[in-house]
């Protein structure tokens, strides 16, 4: 996340990643994206075992089992050349994860002893049946799916990444949102010990990172509780053990390490419209024809790329899934709701 008082010429400087840690990157499942025409569902079957390349994490046996009987490839993205899956070290190693600093490789160097298990996420607000849930009860009762998205930042990069999740729609229904209910607030850990970020005086998120959506935006199929990615759990740098993907919308929706979810009344504040209402809105899709103040959004680097190869694409309104969400902002004023 850039944040304001960041030089002008800073988003390209600090965005390039070094030629070097791309050229010496495995090559990855180059073709495997793009079997099925938009969010198709694709029959085809696949297992943990094709991220044979990608290192093993250390699952509980219950997140394991979880893992090995997911649905793999629930969703795929549309355009098998644009869209090939990231390599899982720039997916591992490019991060933006701001309890853990704000360099894009400090989450990497210092996430990794953030404990995650046991972990448990309070569902609460407008519920009837809410509660603190070991994250073990709360993922059980859903099938595991793999949903490859594009993960749009509002720095203007991009990656495709292969999720494992829930959707939250079923978590949400599982609590019994009352007629009430009308925006789902998200809060990460606050644990200034293991989290560096939070110890900086510099910081100027007021912890805990916290998002919002609006009900129906929660209850979205595309809408994905994350528990993994490549076929194994999350890395801690990239949201561990619980985060949420929300792939119409700038990379900022969606918050990492959540410990809270609540059902409310009113539109929460989220962490960045706060910093700079002027600059980052409560909705964030993505839309190539509302600039950020001070940068165009009508493009984005697809990373990997090289100084030599730099890899610009169009940005694509919705990020791509303007057929599927385009509908719930029919009336909606875009430019005045960024
Ligand atoms: N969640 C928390 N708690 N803290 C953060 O700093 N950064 C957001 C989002 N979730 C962030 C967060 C931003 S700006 C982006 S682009 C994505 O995480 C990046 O996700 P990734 O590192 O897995 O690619």
């Amino acid at each position: 996340m850039l944040i304001k008082i960041a030089r002008p010429g800073d988003l390209h400087e600090s965005d390039v990643t070094p030629e070097s840690i791309y050229l010496s990157r495995r090559r990855f499942m180059g073709g495997m994206v793009g079997l099925g025409a938009g969010l198709a569902l694709s029959g085809q079957t696949r297992a943990a075992s094709d991220y044979a390349d990608v290192p093993e994490g250390d699952a509980p046996a219950w997140l394991k089992e979880k893992i090995d009987a997911t649905r793999w490839q629930a969703v795929t993205p549309s355009d098998p050349e644009q869209d090939r899956v990231a390599p899982f070290d720039d997916a591992s190693g490019y991060n933006n994860f701001y309890e853990f600093g704000s360099g894009k490789s400090d989450p990497a160097r210092h996430a990794g002893s953030l404990e995650t298990q046991p972990w448990s996420v309070v569902v609460d607000g407008e519920v009837n049946n809410g509660g603190r849930l070991a994250l073990e009860d709360l993922a059980r009762p859903s099938q595991f799916e793999e949903r490859i998205y594009r993960l749009r930042c509002v720095e203007a990069w991009s990656m495709v990444i292969p999720w494992l999740g829930i959707p939250l729609a079923e978590v949400i229904r599982r609590a019994e949102p009352t007629s009430k209910a009308r925006y789902v607030r998200f809060e990460t850990l606050v644990d200034p010990e293991q989290m560096p970020g939070q110890r900086s005086s510099f910081a100027l998120i007021d912890w805990p990172y916290v998002e919002g959506l609006r009900l129906d935006e929660a209850m979205h199929p595309l809408t994905l509780l994350a528990l993994g990615m490549y076929g194994r759990e999350l890395p801690n740098q990239n949201g561990a053990p619980l985060r949420l993907v929300v792939p119409w919308k700038y990379g900022f929706k969606s918050i990492k390490s959540i410990v809270r979810i609540s059902l409310v009344a009113e539109q929460p504040v989220n962490s960045w419209q706060r910093i700079a209402p002027d600059e980052y809105g409560f909705y964030a899709n993505v839309n190539p024809e509302v600039d950020h103040p001070r940068w165009s959004q009508a493009t984005e680097r697809r990373l990997p790329n090289s100084l030599f190869n730099p890899n610009t694409i169009d940005t694509r309104m919705f990020n791509g899934y303007a057929d599927d969400v385009a509908g719930l902002y029919a009336g909606l004023d875009l430019r005045k709701h960024y």
